[in-house]
């Protein structure tokens, strides 16, 4: 049987109870609209510590004034089904005056990491992010929470935050769940009609050709404007960012020589899609 629980104190006591008998609990934090992405993350959390929380929360803080919080996918009774079938222990659905009682004054921020990429291009995401995180972590204080590889630069901002402040949670990645045609399962592609899911595989296919060319030795600038030019070909309105970036420090690369991911957002139609894949480095 799933608990479904709505405030902190509740949470409290719920993991005393999880942890009596010795086990490990993972966290798993979502902004729901679950799919087969986010429920590796919990089966993760299954295998890796033995109780699994999910947590549900649409964080405000995280969107920009123009960007989709009022229209970003809400289906909390189809989320709880999927929860309970995955073998989840507990929802944590916090309402948002739990969150962000009145008077809430305090912002996390993780300089450096956060200011390029997507920290560029959604002034305040990140410092969002990390606050509601922070505030996660410590209402539920697991043992271990799961964040995926999808949002490669929000998990090396969540390892950051966490290690600088201490909190006595480990990070765990986990690799992005794909459809056959390789685009990264994301809440966000219920947005696209059907002609524009049919382009967007087009974001992963680019990336791989990159890296592949990388990897190979060609010289990364051309290669990422190529990669760009591919997308806009392909149907995209936009590109942000194709970009090669240290793995850990998100510091931007001109060449290949260290752990780095490649990594890209990109607009189709109305909707933004961000995407990444490791590059090894030239031995
Ligand atoms: P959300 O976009 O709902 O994603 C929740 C978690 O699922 C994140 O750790 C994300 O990286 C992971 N995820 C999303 N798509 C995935 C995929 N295709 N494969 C594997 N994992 C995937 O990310 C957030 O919510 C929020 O920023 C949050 C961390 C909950 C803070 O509000």
């Amino acid at each position: 049987m799933m608990e479904i629980v709505r405030d902190a104190s509740e949470m409290r006591a719920v993991m005393g109870k999880l942890q009596a008998d010795g086990a490990n609990v993972a966290l798993v934090p979502t902004m729901g609209a679950l799919h087969a992405g986010h429920l590796s993350l919990v089966e993760a959390g299954l295998r890796d510590a033995g109780k699994c929380v999910a947590s549900l929360f649409v964080n405000p803080k995280q969107f920009g004034p123009n960007e989709d919080f009022s229209r970003y996918p809400r289906q909390e009774a189809a989320d709880i089904e999927i929860l309970r079938a995955a073998g989840c222990d507990v929802l944590f659905a916090p309402a948002p005056e739990t969150v962000y009682p009145s008077g809430f004054a305090t912002t996390v921020s993780v300089a450096h990491i956060g200011d390029t990429l997507e920290g560029a291009h959604r002034p305040g995401h990140f410092d969002g992010v990390s606050t509601i995180v922070a505030k996660l972590l410590l209402m539920v204080l697991p043992d271990i929470a799961i964040f995926g590889e999808k949002d490669w630069q929000q998990l090396a901002i969540i390892r950051r935050m966490a290690a600088d402040l201490n909190l006595p949670v480990r990070i765990l990645g986990a690799p992005t769940v794909r459809d056959n045609d390789g685009l990264a399962l994301s809440s966000r592609n219920t947005y696209l009609s059907a002609t524009e899911r049919t382009a967007a595989a087009a974001l992963p296919a680019a990336l791989l050709e990159a890296k592949r060319r990388i990897e190979a030795g060609d010289a990364v600038p051309p290669v990422l404007a190529q990669a760009s030019n591919a997308l806009l070909n392909a149907g995209f309105s936009s590109v942000d960012y194709v970009a090669l970036a240290d793995a850990d420090s998100l510091q931007l690369l001109a060449e290949a020589d260290r752990p780095a991911r490649l990594l890209a957002a990109a607009r189709i139609g109305a909707t933004r899609l961000i995407d990444n894949f490791p590059v090894e480095p030239r031995g």
